[in-house]
């Protein structure tokens, strides 16, 4: 089994390698949204759509599939290093062996936008099934400190930026606090927003489920 990250969301952010294998590859599998950024490479190989229910069946037709000889690839969204574990360890249940074919990153195109480097960055994630106790910890603890800038991607739909800026706040952190958020990156109706923690916890926009929240590092030098 292969796993091929497809980048961001505009399918010309896919790499070469991630594409010759999509190819070649028999069978190609994949949350729907993903395949639509992949489906234009699919050659000859069977479109395996899965959803968050039926994921475990979907990979387990695709185990018996490799078993009898056939190459597959499983298709991540982003790069593969990046909020992708749940996915990864299903497939890696699965496969003695997996290739791993990484990508570019939503939150590479975020580092880009806002003008950041990953080295004075730091990275959370909210966007998992497990308790996200300890992270919103980390990240209050951070954003106390001022010693990086703060990725943050939200989890859909219970855990988003109006409602992060709204738990900020009443943990102790300054209504006044600059933030962004960039929605739909490389995609048709990308947005950027940029103002205070206050200002987002009191706006009332639908987010898309593709939002990334960034907090900069106050006081940044100068390079
Ligand atoms: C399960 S994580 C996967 C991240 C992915 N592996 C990556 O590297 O971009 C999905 C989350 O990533 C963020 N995301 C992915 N693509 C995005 C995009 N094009 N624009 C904004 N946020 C995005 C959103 O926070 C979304 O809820």
């Amino acid at each position: 089994m292969t796993v091929v990250a497809v980048g961001p969301g505009d399918p010309q952010m896919l790499t070469l390698r991630g594409r010759q294998a999509i190819e070649d590859a028999d069978l190609v599998v994949g949350f729907k949204t993903v395949l639509n950024v992949v489906e234009q490479w699919v050659k000859q190989g069977e479109l395996c759509p899965m959803s968050y229910r039926d994921q475990e069946e979907v990979l387990d037709y695709v185990q018996e599939q490799v078993r009898q000889g056939k190459s597959c690839v499983v298709c991540a969204w982003g790069d593969l290093n990046v909020s992708a574990k749940e996915l990864l360890e299903r497939v890696h249940r699965r496969a003695e062996h997996v290739e791993l074919v990484p990508g570019v990153s939503s939150i590479q195109f975020a580092c880009a936008r806002a003008g950041i480097y990953m080295e004075d960055s730091l990275f959370i994630t909210l966007h998992k099934r497990a308790d996200t106790g300890s992270d919103l910890d980390e990240l209050l603890h951070h954003l106390i400190q001022g010693m990086r800038n703060i990725i943050l991607l939200p989890r859909p739909f219970d855990l988003m930026p109006a409602l992060i800026g709204a738990n900020l706040i009443e943990a102790g952190i300054p209504n006044a606090r600059p933030v962004i958020v960039y929605q739909r990156l490389t995609l048709d109706g990308e947005q950027s927003w940029q103002g205070t923690l206050g200002e987002l916890a009191a706006s009332t926009e639908e987010y898309s489920d593709l939002s990334i929240l960034v907090f900069l590092r106050p006081n940044q030098e100068p390079d």
